[in-house]
């Protein structure tokens, strides 16, 4: 199964990404991660996007586009893909059913998480993740049972994402009320769109997808 979460920055994209890998063992394929890789190693493209995301703008269709083309083309053909953070714009939405085509996939379902964007600001500027594996926390939500001893390997450093800042999240949400939703019509339109509640608490949320996913 091949399925899009789709919602603002702060929505929980990547949360419930992490607990699909867990539970059915589909691959999460999220360009914002790609990018802060790309970033981390200063290659050509993340020497090009980093000031771009720093604003909270999009970075070109091309480049996450090829990002997207390259990961699917080393997937073995059975491994389920869920797309975080890709589409976000039409052309990418266009792009996006070409490389499916492709690498012989198609897309099953779009799910959208619903928020309230005050709360997302919140959501943003509280989390923070452990420097070596990776494990998300948040001040105020979900904050490691030993304070400062990442649950899940024991590392003691942690870090946030340089645009998690008021100023650049309000930025992140403009860009996808204007480039990022508009294109959930498209999707509608072939009656694969489902809706979450993305308010509600963590592992409603999951049970919600799962359902959807169960129908599919
Ligand atoms: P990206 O990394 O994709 O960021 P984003 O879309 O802004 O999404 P986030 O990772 O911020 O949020 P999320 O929905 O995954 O929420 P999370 O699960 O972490 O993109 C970053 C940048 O890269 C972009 O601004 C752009 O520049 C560039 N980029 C990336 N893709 C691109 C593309 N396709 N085209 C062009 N440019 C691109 O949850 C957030 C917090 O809330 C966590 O602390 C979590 O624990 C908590 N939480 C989650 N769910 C709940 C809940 N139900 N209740 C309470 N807390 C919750």
């Amino acid at each position: 199964m091949n399925i899009i979460l789709l919602g603002p920055p702060g929505a929980g994209k990547g949360t419930q990404a992490a607990r699909l890998v867990e539970r059915h063992g589909m691959r999460q394929l999220s360009t914002g991660h790609m990018l802060r890789a790309a970033v981390a190693a200063q290659t050509p493209v993340g020497l090009e996007a980093k000031a771009i995301m720093d604003r909270g703008e999009l970075v070109s269709d091309e480049i996450v586009s090829a990002l997207i083309d390259a990961e699917l083309a080393a997937l073995a053909p059975g491994v389920g893909v869920i797309f975080d953070g890709y589409p976000r714009t039409a052309e990418q939405a266009v792009q996006l059913d070409a490389i499916l085509a492709k690498h012989g996939r198609k897309l099953d379902r779009v799910i959208e998480i619903g928020v309230d964007e005050d709360e997302l600001v919140h959501r943003i500027v509280g989390r923070y993740t452990c420097a070596t594996c990776g494990e998300g926390y948040h001040d105020d939500f979900k904050q490691p049972k030993l304070l400062g001893t990442c649950d899940k390997c024991g590392g003691t450093t942690f870090k946030r994402r340089k645009d998690d800042n008021e100023e650049t999240v309000r930025t992140r949400m403009a860009e996808y009320r204007a480039k990022t939703a508009p294109i959930l019509p498209l999707y509608e339109a072939r009656g694969i769109v489902s809706r979450v509640d993305g308010m509600a608490p963590i592992d409603a949320v999951s049970e919600a997808i799962e359902a959807i996913l169960a129908k599919a």
